[in-house]
């Protein structure tokens, strides 16, 4: 039993080979005298191309019609030369079996392109397609090189929580963590019964579960910070929420979140280790993922193969906020957003410093101006800017937000201060300044983006294999 990966130049050494392929039909072509049967299984882009001729095993399957687009088979054979000029080898075949049947009448992924809004709609099929098996395989890659080049430079993976009761961004976005339970007729004495009921006539026991009000994570990085300031280099991968009401093609409600966090360091070096991770991943699939890449460059985005060559090759452009400001507000293009200093960008900027500015390069935007930035920011010694940083790429803009954190405790007790925050609420979190605090920074990476960056998926929603978003909670 093999799998059809590898389908290209090994399987020339293997002719010959009494083989088992099991997968999925793609398509069934009977000719006269001979059938071809496509079979995917999910391993590679490649098909095995399975030819049959009227006297195999099995074969009245193919009379009654039961191999059909969808189908699962498991096919038997030897591996053959092939005559056709698609493929180098196929499978000579001396048995079918057909494991389940495909109603073709009914089956939605039929061989004609079909568009990514239908395929959405239809999300527990759409991985049968080559785009979304590929996007499905270079997705596994990225994470698969994500954990190796942190492991490979001693960072130590963190489980962060995904319930919490802290606001990390501060910007209100989390969703609420609610437990309702039908109210306990019986039992006069539960104190479920002290809790008024919904409309529903149910109660929401959170509070009383957690002892406060509870929500889904935004950020792993407070509790990072937690652990880097112990076990020095750390690092978050893991599911992240965010009720932002953007339909956008770049923002999901549900997204997961690469968090290293560096002991003993500053914005300087996390900006190297960002940069060092985006090439590290990137070089990783171009090497590793040679024939989805390939689908890639042809099908979804011309030319990403060269463009992200670029990206693991040459030095990210580095600039000030400040910079960025003066840099847009002399671009001849006209912008919908105004450019002034103080207010955050917006995606049509970031896009024109990346794509037009830039040509394509990544750009490190640093020292954003304090006031559109999260309270944990280590304040720069010109009393307006934190040590923040985010990195942006074309198509995608934003990919990576990060920053130095505030590790002196009267800074950070006056930014609370100055933000109204509940300086109790965030009594363990100053600890860590009380307690040999040490200069420490580190980022953000929306896996989701990466995956689109890196297959040139045009919306979000297809970087993943079930998009949470406005009105989109099916499957
Ligand atoms: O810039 P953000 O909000 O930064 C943080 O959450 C920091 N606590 C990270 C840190 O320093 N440890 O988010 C980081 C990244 C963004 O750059 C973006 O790539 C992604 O997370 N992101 C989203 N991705 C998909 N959908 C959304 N709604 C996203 N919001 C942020
Ligand atoms: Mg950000």
């Amino acid at each position: 039993i093999v799998d059809i990966k590898g389908g290209t130049d090994e399987w020339l050494d293997r002719l010959g080979e009494y083989l088992v392929v099991r997968g999925w039909v793609r398509t069934c072509r009977v000719q006269s005298t001979v059938t071809f049967i496509e079979v995917n299984d999910g391993s590679c882009l490649s098909n095995m191309q399975c030819v049959l001729s009227p006297d195999v095993e099995g074969y009245d399957q193919i009379d009654s019609g039961l191999v059909t687009t969808g189908a699962s088979v498991c096919v038997e054979g030897t591996l053959v030369q092939s005559q056709g000029a698609k493929q180098k080898v196929e499978l000579k075949v001396t048995k079918l079996v057909t494991v389940g049947t495909s109603d073709p009448t009914s089956f939605p992924i039929q061989k004609k392109r079909a568009t990514r809004e239908f395929l959405r709609t239809v999300a527990h099929l759409r991985p049968r397609t080559n785009t979304f098996g590929a996007v499905a395989r270079v997705r596994n890659a990225l994470a698969f090189a994500t954990h190796k080049f942190f492991q490979e430079n001693g960072f130590v993976w963190i489980s962060s929580p995904i319930i919490t009761a802290s606001d990390c961004e501060g910007a209100g976005e989390q969703f609420c963590v609610t437990t309702l339970i039908p109210r306990s007729r019986d039992d006069t004495n539960s104190p479920v019964n002290s809790i008024p009921s919904t409309k529903d006539g149910l109660v929401d026991w959170s509070l009383d579960f957690f002892g406060k009000p509870a929500f889904l994570t935004v950020s792993g990085q407070l509790n990072a910070e937690t652990y880097a300031t112990a076990l020095s280099d750390v690092y978050t991968f893991g599911p992240t929420f965010r009720a932002e009401n953007s339909n956008t093609s770049r923002h999901l409600a549900e997204f997961w979140m690469i968090e290293p966090e560096l002991a003993f360091a500053d914005l300087n070096d996390d900006m190297a280790c960002a940069t060092a991770y985006l090439q590290y991943v990137v070089r990783y699939i171009l090497e590793n993922c040679k024939e989805d890449m390939d689908f890639f460059n042809t099908w979804i985005e011309k030319g990403i193969i060269g463009r992200l060559t670029n990206v693991a090759e040459k030095d990210f452009v580095q600039l000030t906020y400040s910079d960025a400001i003066e840099l847009l507000s002399k671009a001849k293009k006209k912008f919908e957003f105004p450019v002034i200093w103080g207010s955050d960008l917006q995606s049509e900027h970031e896009r024109y410093i990346t794509e037009d500015a830039y040509g394509g390069c990544p750009v490190i935007i640093r020292d954003y101006p304090k006031d559109i930035k999260a309270f944990y920011m280590r304040q720069n010694d010109d009393g307006k800017t934190v040590a923040a940083m985010d990195v942006l790429v074309p198509r995608v803009g934003e990919l990576i937000g990060g920053s130095q954190r505030e590790e002196r405790l009267d800074f950070l007790e006056n930014r609370l201060a100055e933000l109204n925050l509940n300086k109790e609420s965030y009594w363990w979190y100053l600890d860590l300044r009380r307690y040999g605090s040490v200069p420490h920074a580190g980022f953000g990476l929306g896996f989701e983006r990466l995956v689109q960056f890196a297959t040139g998926i045009d919306n979000i929603r297809d970087a993943i294999p079930f998009p949470r978003a406005p009105g989109s909670a099916e499957f």
